[in-house]
């Protein structure tokens, strides 16, 4: 079928092993392809050549997700979080990366049958790692659009759960945005509130405030948007959750996007309506900077986020397990 010379040398874990991904298979029918019963996570790693470290971003926080991804649709990942967090740093260490990485579990329903639903169907659990650098340009700001499509809502398919099918809806919403001449899309919710982008949460600064939808808002809980609050709080800046309307963002002095992928990025414009006066604002530019020295080791205050690969100095909250040695080969 279809080779990747990138992915296909990558130890990944799969079905209990590692192994090569041009090894692992998935056959057609699989549940998780024909029905998009399957949720994720998306894990970032940043490497430090300074300190020849590669730091692993709040993985107890994403496996924590994947843990309530994986309960609503009847699914219990394989491994305890100590274990997937063992498992994540044996990866990148197997695949020796001294770069950037993404690294991104699955846990899907695997049986080759045809019927659609969520029970008596076994499930199968990977990790595939990936050298990773940037996925939204940030050497300017992002131009934005209002999508006509809503955001999935919560009596449909609940959007705080990195469910593999709802991302058609954000798949929509950016290649409408991208075929439009936008970088991406913010979508509202179903009633009409700002919600977030195509794979980012939203904030935006009035007067001083900084705003973000409250998870009402069938926004995903995101692990970047809960450390964005903290760090902002910590500068002193008053945070806020609460319903945000459209016009808000036209009226807004700054706004930016928050992920584990695109990291921090301003937001230059929304539908074509500048954002500020188009470049990085003031309260936009100390949440930025504190972040990006946060997560390669630069804030000790933040150091708990951080999971070490190659000292081996996992954080405070994270005790390593014997469990591992049953799966380790
Ligand atoms: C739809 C959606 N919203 C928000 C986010 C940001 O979440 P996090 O900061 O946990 O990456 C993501 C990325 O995972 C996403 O896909």
């Amino acid at each position: 079928m279809h080779e990747n010379s990138v992915l296909d040398g990558t130890v990944i874990y799969a079905n209990g092993d590692f192994r090569r991904y041009g090894e692992a298979k998935v056959g057609l029918l699989t549940h998780g392809l024909q029905y998009g019963t399957g949720c994720f996570e998306g894990i970032r790693g940043y490497w430090s050549p300074r300190e020849r470290e590669l730091y692993l971003i709040q993985l107890r926080e994403h496996y924590e997700r994947l843990f309530i991804s994986a309960k609503m649709l009847l699914m219990v990942p394989p491994l305890a979080v100590d274990e997937l967090i063992e498992t994540t740093i044996e990866l990148c260490k197997r695949n020796a990366y001294e770069t950037d990485v993404y690294v991104r579990p699955c846990l899907f329903k695997a049986a080759e049958d045809v019927g659609v639903r969520l029970h008596d169907v076994p499930s199968l659990f990977a990790i595939v790692p990936l050298p990773f650098t940037s996925y939204l340009d940030k050497s300017r700001g992002v131009r934005a659009c209002v999508s006509s499509w809503r955001r999935a809502d919560d009596t449909m398919a609940p959007p705080r759960a990195k469910i593999t099918g709802v991302y058609v809806n954000s798949a929509l919403a950016k290649s409408e945005a991208v075929g439009n001449g936008y970088d991406e899309a913010i979508l509202l919710s179903y009633d009409g509130h700002v919600s977030e982008g195509s794979a980012e949460n939203i904030f935006l600064v009035r007067r001083g405030v900084l705003y973000t939808p409250d998870p009402s808002q069938n926004i995903l809980e995101g692990c970047t948007r809960r450390a964005v609050m903290e760090i902002a709080g910590d500068l002193g800046v008053e945070v806020v959750e609460r319903a945000i309307d459209r016009g808000e963002l036209y009226a807004a002095d700054e706004i930016f996007f928050s992920g584990t992928a695109a990291g921090i990025a301003y937001v230059a414009s929304v539908d074509k309506r500048v954002v500020g006066n188009g470049s990085i604002g003031p309260i936009t530019r100390r949440v930025a900077e504190t972040y990006e020295r946060a997560v390669v080791g630069g804030e000790p205050r933040y150091a708990s986020w951080l999971t070490t690969v190659y000292a081996k100095k996992t954080t405070a909250s994270m005790t390593t397990t014997s469990a591992t040695r049953a799966y380790v080969t």
